[in-house]
């Protein structure tokens, strides 16, 4: 009996000009190089310039997604744009993505489930395209983390940048085995009551103000890697795979740490593991794609291939997917 599948045809990114090093951040506050890359991996990070918005981002990931995987902008009937950072507090920044790519029909929509929101939009066209609800999507992760920073405390401001990624994603027919290329399985979690670990300190609703990233960081860091395998354990149950399948381990880039350990602990080799942390920053719902954008031009990721994605981030909000380049 056939299925139906979401097969990836292709993918892209977009990095705002202006990096920012360490050391720059090191002049600013009382941090060092050598504290942030022992601690996080990371070395540099790209910071979106004035006027430069989400959808500014996420546009050019698309279009780079739509350029890589061959197919019209006019073929999209559905965009899912995952981001803690939209333009404005609505219009969802999905639509404007949509209008700036001249996309009149079908559906844009914003996914918010801050870093682990690729996963999750993932998941969400995933299941659109095998309800049959549309067939050919955009599956985008934009952020601008430089906006919702407090510049001045050094605990938070040293770990997050700006970019965006995205993925085409098709409705094809499979034949319901692991064999099959496109997304195999997704597991989404969440659990509101971790709130307090990681959020913004404003809102709309509340202060009628942006607000800034608090975090307690070590909290963050002693769930993260229970969590992210747990969901992945779920992932290879489901979908009747282990670790050994895995030829690509693309997990949310938010400190290199955090990566090894899960790695370490789900027996992934260190050279399956693809890491763009020191380059990126923690670019939150565009930390995958990025990533994958990354793995794909170098070569790495090729059709066929078994690639397993993670993310964690505020909520707690966590999940995996696991798919067939
Ligand atoms: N430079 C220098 N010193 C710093 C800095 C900095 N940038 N930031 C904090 N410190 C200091 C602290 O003030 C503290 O000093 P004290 O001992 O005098 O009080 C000391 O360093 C240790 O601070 P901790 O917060 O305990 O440091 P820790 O080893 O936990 O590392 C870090 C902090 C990197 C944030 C770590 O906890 C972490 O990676 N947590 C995961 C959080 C994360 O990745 N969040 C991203 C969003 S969620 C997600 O995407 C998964």
């Amino acid at each position: 009996m056939t299925v139906v599948r979401s097969v990836v045809l292709g993918c892209g990114a977009y990095l705002p000009e202006r990096v920012l090093t360490n050391a720059e951040l090191a002049a600013k506050v009382d941090t060092s190089d050598e504290w942030i890359v022992q601690r996080t991996g990371i070395r540099e990070r790209h910071i979106a310039a004035e006027g430069e918005y989400t959808s500014h981002l996420a546009t050019k990931a698309a279009q780079a997604a739509l350029a890589n995987a061959g197919v019209d902008a006019q073929s999209i009937d559905l965009i899912v744009l995952a981001t803690s950072t939209p333009d404005h507090t609505f219009p969802a920044t999905a639509t404007q993505v949509q209008a700036a790519l001249g996309i009149h029909h079908g559906v844009a929509f914003d996914i918010q489930a801050v870093c682990s929101g690729f996963v999750f939009a993932v998941a969400t066209a995933d299941n659109f395209l095998r309800g049959g609800s549309a067939k050919r999507a955009l599956v985008i992760g934009a952020e601008t983390f430089s906006r919702i920073l407090d510049w001045n405390d050094r605990g938070t401001c040293v770990l997050f940048g700006d970019g965006a990624g995205a993925i085409v994603l098709e409705a094809q027919e499979g034949w319901g085995t692991s064999a099959d290329r496109g997304v195999l399985t997704t597991h989404l979690r969440s659990d509101g009551a971790h709130k307090h670990k990681l959020y913004v300190d404003g809102g709309p609703s509340t202060t009628q103000t942006t607000g800034h990233l608090r975090m307690e960081g070590r909290e963050v860091f002693k769930h993260a890697v229970g969590m992210i395998t747990g969901v992945i354990v779920d992932a290879f149950n489901a979908s009747g795979t282990s670790a050994d399948n895995v030829d690509w381990f693309v997990p949310h880039q938010a400190n290199k740490r955090i990566i090894d350990a899960s790695a370490q602990k789900l027996h992934i080799a260190p050279q399956k593991v693809v890491m763009t942390v020191d380059r990126h920053g923690n670019t939150s719902a565009a930390s995958i794609p990025l990533a994958l954008a990354t793995a794909v031009a170098d070569g790495r990721i090729q059709k066929g291939h078994l690639v397993l994605l993670e993310a964690m981030g505020g909520g707690f909000t966590w999940g995996a997917a696991l798919l067939r380049w």
